[in-house]
């Protein structure tokens, strides 16, 4: 069984409730070079990749499953893909931001976001027409150079925003991370996901 992880604090909050479920991996993935890493279970492989990554790796059956944010689950669209169970991790808003008021002017707004199909949704379902610039980073920049109104991206604290001079604006979403299945995996390996599944549940209600 092969499970996908992204560095961070995706892979920080799921080693315990890997561990749980009785998963611990033999490498550090913040020390070592390494992209698969052993775990101590000589069949279960960790694969170390890019968060928007995870949902593709276990889309196409190369993990058989994984740990994605809802933000990037929602933006990936599902395809070929189980969800579950909620892990209460990693745990934020997906949400308009900008300077105040940048919401109200008429007219097409233009938006920066790396949430180009999730902002596209939210948009229309207002039935309002936005210029979406995709960027892949630092979107609390975009307002303060005026390559955007306002920008659609993630927010815990606030901290990002406030430091910016920028606010949240608008709701978009309740972001957690889930952990994730390939459809074939949950059919072929049944009794090794439907165990992890299982045990990380557990850990997840323990830790509420
Ligand atoms: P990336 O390099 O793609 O930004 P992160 O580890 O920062 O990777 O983000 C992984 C996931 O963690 C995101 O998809 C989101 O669901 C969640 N996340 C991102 N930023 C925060 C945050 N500031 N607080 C809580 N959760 C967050
Ligand atoms: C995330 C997100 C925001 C920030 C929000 O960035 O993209 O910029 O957190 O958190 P806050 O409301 O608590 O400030 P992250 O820390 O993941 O940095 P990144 O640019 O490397 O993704
Ligand atoms: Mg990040």
């Amino acid at each position: 069984m092969t499970i996908a992880l992204s560095k961070g604090r995706i892979y920080k909050d799921t080693l315990p409730l890997l561990a749980q479920a009785g998963i611990e991996p033999v490498d550090d993935p913040e020390t070592s070079r390494k992209l698969i890493l052993d775990t101590n279970h000589p069949d279960v492989k960790v694969v170390v990749i890019r968060a928007t990554d995870v949902p593709t790796y276990v889309q196409y059956g190369a993990a058989d499953v994984g740990v994605s944010g809802k933000d990037v689950l929602m933006e990936h669209g599902g395809e070929g893909i189980y969800e579950p169970l909620d892990l209460r991790i990693a745990r934020c808003r997906l949400m308009v931001a900008g300077h105040p008021g940048a919401t109200q002017r008429a007219g097409r707004l233009r938006v920066a976001t790396k949430f180009v199909n999730t902002t596209r949704r939210y948009y229309a379902e207002q039935g309002r027409q936005v210029e979406i610039i995709k960027l892949y980073g630092s979107m609390e920049l975009a307002p303060l150079v005026g390559l955007a109104d306002c920008i659609v991206d993630l927010v815990d604290t606030g901290n990002t925003l406030r430091a910016n001079g920028l606010e949240p604006l608008e709701h978009i979403a309740d972001i957690s991370s889930r952990l994730i299945v390939n459809k074939a995996s949950m059919k072929m390996k049944s009794a090794r996901v439907k165990a992890l599944i299982q045990s990380m549940d557990t850990a997840v209600s323990q830790a509420a």
